[in-house]
């Protein structure tokens, strides 16, 4: 199978306050979007259309230079234009298609590999999960009207996984309808249950890692990782040094 990516980008990142699109955010030195590129290149995926915001065009090619893509595209006002918009963008024998957040910049290579092989017969869309930690209210305002059994619930993920055919036509679908998404999975579970389509919508394990980085505390926290990442190299490389010299 083809497997093509597409990776918006087009969010405006305003919760991160960094004055600019969030994923030209520096982190450790680099953007989140070449550590987003970076992390799809190391899972061997082939190089992703990347979706930026209307009017960054520049400052993504600047951001991506020496980084091969299948394409450079504006993004629209929601995320389902965004997606729209990389999708026909994606070369002509593509036939699986990850999405793949940019704010999501450090999903681990093993668990975007994990997620394009587990497409299999019968799945029409798929996300890494995670399961929920907090307890969850339901809430009218201030007043708490039920607690949500929180078993059997996760939290989803990218890389979100769809034959082609399947996310083009729930995509133009949405798009028509004047009826957007922030998830593009639901988008398929709309299609499942209106009698659409037919198969089954699964989840693969999720990683820590692909936190959603939203706010400057999700920011913090990833750095925390890369800089303990960095210490671990360092003491790997001066063990083996030591055994080396031994
Ligand atoms: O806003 P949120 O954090 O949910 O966005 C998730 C991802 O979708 C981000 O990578 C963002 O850049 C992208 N996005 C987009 N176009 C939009 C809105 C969000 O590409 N209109």
């Amino acid at each position: 199978m083809n497997v093509g990516v597409v990776l918006v980008a087009a969010g405006s990142g305003q919760r991160l306050a960094a004055g600019g699109p969030k994923a030209l955010v520096e982190l450790a030195g680099r953007t989140l979007l070449a550590h987003a590129v970076d992390a799809l290149a190391a899972a061997g995926l082939r190089p992703p259309v990347v979706v930026h915001p209307p009017g960054a065009r520049a400052a993504f090619e600047a951001a991506l230079a020496g980084r091969p893509l299948a394409a450079l595209v504006p993004g629209g006002d929601t995320r389902t234009a965004s997606v729209a918009a990389g999708l026909t963008a994606l070369p002509e024998d593509v036939e699986v298609v990850a999405v793949h957040d940019a704010a999501r910049a450090l999903m681990p290579p093993e668990v975007l590999r994990a997620c394009v092989a587990a497409l299999t017969a019968g799945v029409v869309a798929l996300a890494p999960a995670l399961p929920v930690a907090d307890t969850l209210k339901r809430v009218d305002g201030e007043v708490v009207v039920a607690t949500v059994p929180r078993d059997g619930l996760v939290g989803v993920q990218t890389p979100q996984v769809f034959p082609r055919t399947v996310l083009t036509e729930v995509i133009e679908l949405a798009l028509a309808a004047g009826q957007p998404a922030t998830d593009d999975l639901a988008l398929v579970e709309q299609a499942l249950a209106a009698g659409r389509l037919t198969g089954r919508v699964v989840v693969v394990p999720g990683s820590v890692r692909g936190r959603k980085i939203t706010f400057p505390e999700d920011l913090a926290l990833a750095a925390a990782w890369l800089a303990a990442d960095a210490a671990d190299a360092a003491d790997a490389a001066d063990a083996s040094d030591a055994g080396v010299g031994a």
